[in-house]
């Protein structure tokens, strides 16, 4: 989904025979998205990397559990309220549920103690607390606070969360793939001058020399199950990439806002799309600027989105009562907007220190039992003057 990179030794052309430097085969694995005819990525290995086997798995993925009340209301999800789990891989909790997208959170204490696959679906973490290292056979890629990151459907890959921290993540899964939004591409794929971001704001993960971890257990999700395998040899034994899928890290305040005379739209804020969503960056901003504009949002009916927001601090303009790690869903069907007092405490600061990541999903999401668990049952009511 992002621009191409060469890391490490490559063979002058894809699917020529090759060997490592001390004369041993070199084996080519192709990482190849919508079929052949989408962005793709060449690891060179110094081993036949599908001698996986099938294996006892330790533990099952808690499938989402769909426990709509089918009462058409604004909801509040307070995810740090979500039970800690031992390693990222079991902590990953969905929250609300279509068929585009998963929305949950994670809330590790531990290491991945095997290495993970998610074969279901295109994976961006927004970092809410805490930080740690995504290792993959592309490399180490760390994060910390204040960053997405993304890893690619189909990436073995493993997260070591800093030791001793706590750690609060924002979990999305989709089903169709992830990618910049198209209109911030020209012609020949570069990020347009006028993007929201440039390449420069993606990390990518460093490659490192061959290792071995000593382990090799590997757990694939597909089709809502774990499934176990035992590999053969360590999958960290990449001596080059080539490509354009790869984990990375999107820090969210390299994100360039849109400020306007008079309000602007949440798709201005657009930073990922996929196939059913639409996922906003809210960042620190001045407000608009014309002297008689009205800088909070108005009230509005978007009658054919689902709306989400994910609050990384307590500074929202238009909302009170939500905290760092607050989940809101607003469904169609329903007009939402500020709550009272908003356009009544004006005049505000000129500037906002709002951090938020928005998703307009086009199909009505449900909550799982694990949200019904931590929902706040008077948000509805609390836009009530
Ligand atoms: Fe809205």
């Amino acid at each position: 989904m992002l621009e191409r990179r060469v890391q490490g030794t490559v063979p002058e052309k894809p699917h020529l025979r090759a060997r490592t430097p001390g004369g041993e085969p070199l084996y080519e694995e192709c990482l190849t998205r919508a079929g052949f005819d989408g962005p793709f990525s060449m690891l060179y290995r110094q081993h036949r990397p599908h001698e996986a086997e099938p294996d006892a798995v330790n533990a099952a993925f808690a499938a989402p559990e769909r426990a709509s009340d089918g009462k058409l209301l604004r909801r509040h999800y307070r995810s740090r309220d979500v039970a800690e789990r031992a390693t990222p891989a079991e902590a990953r909790t969905a929250l609300l549920v279509n068929a585009d997208v998963t929305i949950g959170c994670a809330r590790p204490t531990g290491p991945d103690a095997t290495y993970f696959v998610n074969a279901d679906g295109d994976e961006l973490f927004f970092v809410l607390e805490g930080s740690g290292v995504v290792r993959s056979p592309f490399g180490d890629l760390p994060f910390r606070a204040g960053d997405y990151v993304g890893v690619p459907k189909g990436v073995l890959h493993r997260i070591l969360p800093t030791a001793g921290e706590r750690q609060a993540w924002l979990w999305l899964e989709f089903r169709g793939a992830l990618a910049v939004p198209a209109r911030y591409r020209n012609a020949v794929g570069q990020l347009r001058m006028d993007a929201p971001y440039s390449h420069r704001d993606f990390r990518a993960p460093a490659l490192t020399a061959p290792r071995d971890e000593g382990l090799r257990g590997l757990v694939v999700k597909r089709r809502g199950a774990w499934h176990g395998f035992r590999l053969a040899h360590s999958p960290l034994d990449v001596l080059g990439w080539d490509g354009a899928v790869y984990p990375f890290v999107f820090p969210i305040l390299a994100f360039s806002p849109r400020v306007g005379q008079v309000h602007l739209p949440p798709p201005v804020h657009a930073t990922f799309e996929a196939p059913g969503a639409l996922v906003c960056s809210f960042v620190p901003r001045p407000l608009d600027f014309h002297p008689q504009a009205n800088p909070v949002p108005y009230p509005h009916s978007s009658v054919d989105v689902d709306e989400v927001l994910f609050y990384a601090n307590d500074a929202f303009t238009s909302r009170q009562g939500i905290e760092a790690g607050s989940l809101s869903h607003h469904p169609a069907g329903i007009a939402h907007g500020p709550h009272p007092g908003a356009y009544e405490n004006q005049p505000l600061e000129p500037l906002t220190r709002e951090i938020a990541v928005m998703l307009d999903c086009s199909s009505p999401l449900d909550p799982t039992t694990a949200a019904r668990a931590i929902e706040d049952p008077d948000y509805h009511h609390s836009f009530r003057a």
